[in-house]
């Protein structure tokens, strides 16, 4: 049976004429708060200090402002690498790859099965000699990147350090982020290759592998994101994605990691919605939670371990369609909560990223709509600026208590792994719950369900060329016939044989990538003795 029924984790359908007001995970809010409701004892602390309610940091955007990291990537590399100059020219202090799906799938471009997907979504990366080209003179010690990429995880990263190489960039000096997070995949977002116990093996081996030589590097960004944009709440975004945390922390250990050794490089990634106050809320109860976990469950001692730190990008399912230029106020207030809840890295939406991937006039505005946040709307002249408000404080703790909930019942089932089907279950109530309210206009859609426009409005979009799948397959040709064939497939051997075993896997992607071996190649020879997840229908 589904817990939500008694609507602690998402809102009740009421309809439009009911007077009561609730938030999409079924706070009810007053209409006025006061001392009374603050939480007692109100427990904040020092910013920098446990349990970081206030932020990871003493000082925060004083002395740093956050990473300004807009997701980038389509057609080829160097289409990419072009944007990524165009966005680092205009002030992106970071960058973030997005790559096309069949990439994300572990598939090369030649794959039949990828024929009109390659370089849709966004890059496509199948060599060393394509990573080298999206990276072409961007310096790897001066910029840090993160990688939409998950199951292949550990290719890509292994690509990235081995063009920083040839920079002559040694891996130590390497920062950036690979999202890695495979739970969320089953879940919700469905770029999946192996079962659980191959991917979550590959997830830990590359939480060993950063530690020993790549130890800037940001191992997992465990994502509550696409939990959100599969339709579920607040509480319900903060209560997986730190239940996909304990998953992780707990098959770390299990894989023999001392907690300290890894948990200092975990990263998280959140949503930013609408609702300004219950997204503050809901990142400060967040870190909260998180600190208390990691020092209590799991006996952390490095204050490094306790840290929440996270990205966050706006709210994709909040863009519309219609009248796409209302977007543009949506992104500023979701980028105005992340900032005002502490985030450290930042993606705003293009307004129009309802219809396609963003032109560069849309890239471009979302990211000035960071830069005023930054240094025009006063948020970052002081330190958790929500902080003691009756209204902000009581959301906070409400929040901090329902997550608190919810993770309990995820631990009944034996954690998130073994939870999938009833997280994906909760979610598809919560998102049929979105649905109805706004079917019902209890949930108002300016411009959707009220005050819509007769015409859809045209907006000049972004195509990618097909001529463009066509050379990529083309290049990746020649790469495979340029090689030496018997030491490729010989790599790739010991990859399965090592598969096979119980050594650290990332050695050994790396040699394969080295002697020329491509991204699908490699993860096809996994696939060999790991096998294929089917998901559940
Ligand atoms: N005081 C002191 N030090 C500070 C500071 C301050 N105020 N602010 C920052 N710093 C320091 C940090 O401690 C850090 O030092 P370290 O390297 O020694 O640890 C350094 O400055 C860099 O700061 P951050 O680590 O805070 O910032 P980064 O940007 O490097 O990292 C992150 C942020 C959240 C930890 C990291 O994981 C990250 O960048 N994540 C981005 C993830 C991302 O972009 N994802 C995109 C996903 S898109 C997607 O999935 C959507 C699709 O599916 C639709």
């Amino acid at each position: 049976m589904s817990v939500t029924e008694d609507h602690r984790f998402i809102a009740p359908i009421v309809g439009p004429d009911d007077p009561r007001h609730f938030t999409d995970s079924g706070i009810e809010i007053k209409a006025l708060y006061d001392e009374r409701d603050l939480p007692r004892p109100l427990e904040l602390g020092e910013p920098g200090a446990f349990p970081y309610t206030r932020g990871v940091h003493r000082e925060m955007y004083r002395s740093q402002l956050w990473t300004m990291r807009q997701y980038a990537g389509f057609a080829t590399a160097k289409e990419s690498n072009e944007r990524y100059k165009y966005l680092l020219a205009n002030g992106s202090t970071g960058l973030s790859m997005a790559f096309d799906l069949p990439t994300q799938l572990g598939l090369d471009s030649d794959d039949p099965r990828c024929l009109g997907e390659v370089g849709r979504t966004g890059v496509a990366i199948d060599t060393i000699d394509d990573m080298r080209t999206a990276f072409d003179g961007i310096p790897l010690d001066r910029v840090s990147t993160s990688m939409t990429i998950n199951a292949p995880a550990s290719v890509l990263l292994l690509l990235y350090q081995l063009v920083g190489e040839e920079q002559g960039v040694a891996p130590e000096k390497l920062r950036g982020t690979v999202q890695n997070d495979i739970l969320k995949e089953y879940i919700a977002r469905g770029n999946f290759i192996y079962p659980p116990e191959g991917s979550m093996r590959l997830t830990t081996d590359l939480f060993a592998y950063c530690k020993q030589h790549v130890p800037r590097w940001n191992t997992v960004s465990i994502s509550g994101y696409h939990f959100r944009e599969k339709g579920c709440s607040a509480v319900q975004e903060v209560a997986f994605t730190l239940s996909s945390g304990i998953a992780y922390v707990q098959a770390a250990i299990d894989a023999g990691l001392a907690v300290d050794e890894f948990a200092p490089r975990l990263a998280f990634f959140f949503n930013g919605h609408n609702n300004v106050f219950q997204e503050v809320a809901k990142f400060r109860a967040a870190r909260t939670m998180w600190a208390r976990i990691m020092s209590e469950r799991f006996g952390a001692r490095d204050p490094k371990s306790l840290k929440l730190r996270f990205h966050t990008q706006t709210g994709g399912v909040t863009l519309t369609a219609q009248q796409p230029e209302n977007n543009i106020v949506r992104v500023a207030l979701q980028g105005f909560a992340a900032v005002c809840g502490g985030t450290q890295s930042l993606h705003t939406n293009g307004f129009d990223e309802a219809l396609a991937l963003p032109t560069e006039r849309a890239a471009k505005i979302a990211l000035r709509t960071q830069q005023i946040i930054g240094y025009e709307s006063g948020a970052t002249d002081t330190v958790d600026p929500f902080a003691g408000s009756y209204f902000v404080e009581a959301l906070t703790s409400e929040i901090e208590q329902r997550a608190t909930e919810l993770i309990a019942k995820v631990d009944e089932l034996g954690g998130s792994v073994n939870a999938i089907a009833f997280i994906k279950n909760e979610i598809e109530e919560s998102a049929w719950g979105y649905q109805e309210r706004y079917a019902q206009e209890q949930d108002v859609v300016v411009g959707v369900n009220r005050f819509a426009d007769e015409e859809l409005e045209v907006t000049e979009l972004l195509k990618v060329d097909p001529a463009t799948e066509r050379a990529q397959v083309e290049r990746l040709k020649a790469f495979k016939q340029n090689r030496d064939q018997e030491l490729a497939q010989r790599r790739l051997q010991e990859l399965r044989d090592a598969a096979a075993g119980s050594d650290n896997l990332l050695p050994f992607i790396r040699q394969a990538l080295k002697d020329r071996c491509s991204m699908g190649e490699v993860c096809a020879a996994m696939r060999d003795v790991f096998g294929t997840y089917h998901a559940e229908i």
